[in-house]
């Protein structure tokens, strides 16, 4: 039997990251210059239920039932046996990689959840729809992340990009023209429970306040939809540099992010703000084909540990 290999793409969030817990809307984008891949090569010489595991960029290599019950790659995997009632898969042998940095914002637990999912259930017979993909990945995310909207698994699993609101179907987004942005990490692992606890805290003593914040950002995830449809993504820049303020006040900056989004815009940037939860991981900047480049190496001098450049566009 020939290998199964599947994969998934990164993603950033482009607008209402922390407002979109509170149901406001976001806009996120899938990263394809990024990916988790996994392959499952069948063992026929091994008794049916041994099933191995080998993740080369998180030093892992040992069988499902050797993994932590809590371990996120058991839970995926275990998540698509029990959505098959299968209780002795036959043998396999798991190889997973990914290219998506981790804890930096970019969905990389997410994506090696849909990869593992779709190779899964393509190496078992059993395709499902994106919409079960993305909820059994929306599980894993759960369990470590408390209460996620749930944009990062819907993004990751479509590989469009995506108008979200929680709990209502996504909406894919069609880009008139396509935008060139430059993601940039700080370097500092992002701490997304507790950055969502923190804003949940301060919401808690000063609803009034949090919620006119959410709603702000809300309107600008909004006004961001109509031009990336209308195709004026320069617009967009002016709206990124709002959402950062916005999001500064929300108390989910940092003081490294700070300095990547100034450098960023002294760079020449339409745009820049943090991606993700902040404290940490990192921030995105709006560029054009021409500038990219040179505000990519900006973000390098002023301590970035590692940039992207994507081009987000119609197909
Ligand atoms: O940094 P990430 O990719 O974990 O993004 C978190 C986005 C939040 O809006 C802060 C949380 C969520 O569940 O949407």
């Amino acid at each position: 039997m020939p290998a199964i290999i599947a994969d998934a793409p990164g993603k950033i969030i482009l607008f209402g990251e922390h407002a979109v817990v509170y149901r406001r809307p976001a806009i996120a984008v899938p990263v394809t210059e990024t990916r988790a891949k996994v392959t499952i090569q069948a063992n026929i010489k091994a008794p049916p239920g041994l099933v191995e595991i080998e993740a080369p960029d998180i030093q892992l290599a040992c069988e499902l039932d050797q993994l932590n019950r809590d371990h996120p790659i058991g839970l995926a995997i275990r998540s698509v046996f029990r959505e098959l009632q299968i209780s002795r898969p036959p043998a396999m042998k798991l190889h997973i990689t990914s290219t998506i940095p981790i804890a930096a914002g970019m969905g990389s637990g997410a994506a090696v959840s849909v990869a593992i999912s779709r190779a899964l259930l393509a190496f078992l017979g059993s395709p499902l729809p994106d919409e079960k993909i993305s909820s059994l990945a929306y599980e894993v995310d759960r369990l470590y992340h408390g209460d996620p909207s749930g944009i990062d698994n819907t993004v990751i699993t479509f590989g469009r990009p995506v108008y979200y609101i929680k709990d209502q179907s996504p909406q894919l987004l069609t880009i008139a023209k396509p935008m060139t942005l430059v993601i940039a990490d700080t370097g500092q692992q992002k701490r997304t429970s507790e950055a969502v606890a923190g804003v949940r805290e301060r919401w808690e003593k000063d609803t009034e306040r949090y919620e006119r914040l959410f709603d702000q950002i809300g309107v600008i995830a909004n006004q961001a939809r109509k031009i990336i449809e209308k195709g004026s993504p320069v617009q967009l820049g002016p709206l990124m540099d709002e959402n950062q303020e916005l999001l500064k006040e929300m108390g989910v900056s940092s003081a490294e992010l700070d300095r990547l989004v100034a450098s960023a815009q002294q760079a020449g940037a339409l745009g820049a703000k943090l991606s993700g939860a902040g404290l940490g991981g990192n921030c995105i900047a709006l560029a054009t084909p021409e500038t990219a480049q040179a505000i990519a190496s900006q973000l390098m001098s002023a301590g970035a540990v590692r940039t992207i450049i994507t081009r987000v566009g119609p197909k």
